[in-house]
């Protein structure tokens, strides 16, 4: 039976080895999925291992994303850009090969709500890795333009720097008033039950406010974007919709999101 497996440092909470197993079930692939502890500077000697015993392919998650990115000979344009690989697959010729499939999962997500993202004008709060992994994506789905907004706002204009024509970048209180269609939050505000601290001006043409976070409760800034009658969406779908191109590129077949999505906020009472 092919192997695959999430990496992380914690891993014990990742609902990845549960989304694989039900994509699996659904496409009738035959496969399994397990969840593996890399210590923390050990990325390279545990995926190594794996592949020695047998693994095909793995997804990596916090903190080893850039430590994938440094390991695979090959990479997709989507994760050169993201600067980050969240994909591993050894290709037919037995090259180690990174991918990027976060971004994806976003914009398969946004689909899946129905939010227009062609010509949209979309901000994207944050510029860790996450912003990063998703302005790529959202600028190919068609965006109009795209503003990354952060408390550093030095780290938000190198990223913009990569997309010179439609990506720009300012702290917080130098977002220009403009009809923003899409708030995505790409911070990890919401750990620390934080919101970032945006203009509630930004929210007045919002169709949608996203959080990439999820959990038990709204985060702070889905909770405040409520407050102000903004619809809001967690970032379930886009677990789900990123586990689902993992999936894909491993296995030939695309599974199905909305069915595995509908099950994990079941099963997780969400
Ligand atoms: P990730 O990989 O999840 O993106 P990261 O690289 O540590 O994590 O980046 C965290 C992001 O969340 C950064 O953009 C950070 O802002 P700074 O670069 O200014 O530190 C942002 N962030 C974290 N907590 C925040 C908060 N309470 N308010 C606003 N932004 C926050």
């Amino acid at each position: 039976m092919d192997r695959y497996a999430v990496f992380g440092h914690p891993i014990a909470h990742s609902k990845s080895p549960l989304i694989h197993s039900w994509f699996a079930e659904q496409t009738g692939q035959s496969l399994s999925y397990e969840a593996i502890l890399a210590p923390k500077d050990g990325f390279a000697e545990s995926w190594q291992a794996f592949v020695a015993a047998g693994g095909k392919g793995g997804n990596v998650t916090v903190p080893f994303k850039e430590q994938a990115f440094a390991l695979a000979s090959q990479l997709s344009d989507r994760a050169r850009l993201a600067g980050a690989v969240n994909t591993l697959y050894i290709d037919n010729s037995g090259v180690l090969c990174g991918d990027n499939t976060d971004g994806l999962g976003l914009v398969a997500d946004l689909r899946r709500l129905a939010v227009p993202l062609a010509n949209a004008n979309v901000l994207v709060l944050g510029a860790g890795g996450a912003a990063r992994g998703v302005v790529g994506p959202l600028v190919a789905a068609g965006a109009a333009r795209v503003h990354l907004a952060n408390r550093t706002a030095s780290k938000a204009e190198q990223i913009a720097a990569l997309f010179p024509q439609q990506v720009s970048a300012s702290g917080y209180q130098e977002i220009p008033v403009e009809p923003w269609h899409l708030v995505i939050n790409a911070t990890s505000s919401g750990l620390t039950a934080e919101r970032p601290l945006l203009d509630q001006v930004h929210l007045k043409h919002a169709l949608l406010a996203y959080d990439m976070l999820y959990g038990k409760d709204p985060t702070a800034f889905m909770t405040w974007c409520a407050e102000q009658h903004v619809r809001c969406a967690d970032g379930l779908g886009m677990l789900v919709g990123q586990a689902a191109e993992a999936f894909a590129i491993w296995r030939g077949v695309k599974p199905a999101v909305e069915p595995v999505l509908a099950r994990l906020r079941q099963e997780l009472g969400l």
